[in-house]
């Protein structure tokens, strides 16, 4: 979508303008591709995404981190950010914020908050070349003084504040005004009274356009959510959901499978190193403990076992050392983990010569069991293993000095 000009936008006054908050790169990006009219960095950020509990704490530094992030994710998009609690204070601390906002950050427009109040400020933005969105009813930066976050517009004199207001400010050149929690009737009335945009939040229907925040209308903030929010997804509960899965799955052993990992072509490692019953320079350097699983693994054969889990391991795996160690105490405690539970399961030493036999071919593509896996790491120490698995290859006739 082609990017509005300020004129252009004014000239939209009776039209539907969605405008939505956005405040990193993923969310603009997501908030553009489904086509809004207009992306706010609002300085909600402050509670949706920094954790305040109000949007006081905001600072330009924070407004400019995060519209310079959302302006990467929506680089085509009218965005508008929100000048902070007192970075408007004064007319030259206002012109210093918006050029932070627009020249550094990448802003197409500021929005401040306030009605006749602020109005000279807003001329002194407008005359400097600033597009200017003024916002009137409850304004989040001062609400305390409004009586915190409830309807506004309900008696005679807040009416009249807010109608004045909004007429100061398109005087004072804004190009929109947001309407923000005041009665429908209310928003009508200045909606028919001023010739820009308003642009609606818990307003009503009759506003040029509304705005909501995106943690609200996806299910992202657990916080207090307004009544005049609709939340059209979920999305807090999806996330948590995945993770948990992603969680339970990094536990089971079930993530990564082999879909998620890289492989190289044995052939290549074979080529490289040999067998894999390592060459003596490889074994330089490694502690005794892997040099004792090396021998092990040479004396019961399982130089197949080695390459394929070396290979899974990517080709530097040979000069890390832990790693390498690591997958090679994983691939011995679960043999013997087997071996052991077949003996204990049959009995008898005649059966678990068979048991052996039955169970050895099946290794490799066990290993990869994730019960199996968990269940060896939790019941076999290094210690007992290594004493067993010693006894284990004594009886099947391995040197003495192993
Ligand atoms: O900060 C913000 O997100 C806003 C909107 C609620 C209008 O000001």
């Amino acid at each position: 979508m082609k990017k509005p000009t300020v004129l252009a936008l004014k000239r939209k006054k009776g039209e539907h303008l969605a405008m939505l908050t956005a405040y990193d790169f993923p969310t603009a990006r997501l908030v553009a591709e489904a086509g809004v009219d207009l992306i706010l960095v609002g300085d909600s950020l402050g509670m949706v995404v920094l954790g305040y509990d109000s949007t006081v704490p905001v600072t330009v530094d924070d407004m400019v981190h995060h519209t310079r992030a959302a302006r990467r994710g929506a680089p085509d998009a009218f965005l508008i950010a929100d000048m902070p609690f007192l970075s408007y204070a004064s007319v030259e601390q206002a012109l210093q914020s918006a050029a932070r906002l627009m020249k550094d950050a990448g802003a197409d427009s500021v929005k401040v908050e306030g009605g006749v109040e602020v109005a000279p400020i807003v001329e002194a933005l407008v005359t400097a070349g600033v597009p200017v969105l003024g916002h009137v009813g409850l304004t989040p930066q001062t609400a305390s003084a409004l009586g915190g976050y409830r309807l506004q517009g309900k008696d005679e004199a807040s009416v009249r504040r807010i109608v004045d207001g909004a007429v100061a400010l398109e005087k004072a050149g804004c190009w929109g005004v947001v309407l923000e929690l005041v009665p429908a009737e209310l928003a009508k009335l200045v909606t028919n009274r001023i010739g820009i945009p308003t642009i609606g939040i818990g307003a009503g229907a009759h506003c040029d356009g509304q705005v909501l925040v995106f943690h609200d209308v996806v299910g992202l903030f657990s916080g207090f959510t307004p009544t005049f929010v609709k939340r059209y997804t979920e999305a807090g509960e999806a996330i948590r959901d995945a993770v948990k899965r992603y969680a339970d799955e990094v536990r089971s052993g079930a993530f990564p499978a082999r879909e998620q990992s890289f492989s190289i072509d044995a052939e290549v490692l074979r080529r490289l190193y040999g067998t894999l019953s390592l060459r003596p320079r490889h074994r330089d350097g490694l502690p005794d403990e892997a040099l004792f699983f090396l021998r092990v693994l040479d004396l019961v054969g399982e130089q197949e076992v080695e390459l394929r889990q070396i290979a899974r391991l990517g080709g530097g795996a040979l000069h890390h050392h832990a790693r390498y160690r690591a997958e090679l105490l994983r691939q011995v405690r679960f043999r013997f983990f087997e071996l052991r539970g077949a003996e204990a399961q049959l009995g008898r030493r005649r059966r678990a010569r068979r048991a052996r036999r039955r169970y050895r071919p099946a290794g490799i593509a066990r290993l990869r069991h994730p019960e199996l896996l968990h269940e060896c790491r939790a019941q076999l120490r290094v210690g007992y293993l290594r004493g067993n698995l010693v006894d284990h290859l004594r009886k099947r006739g391995a040197p003495a000095q192993l």
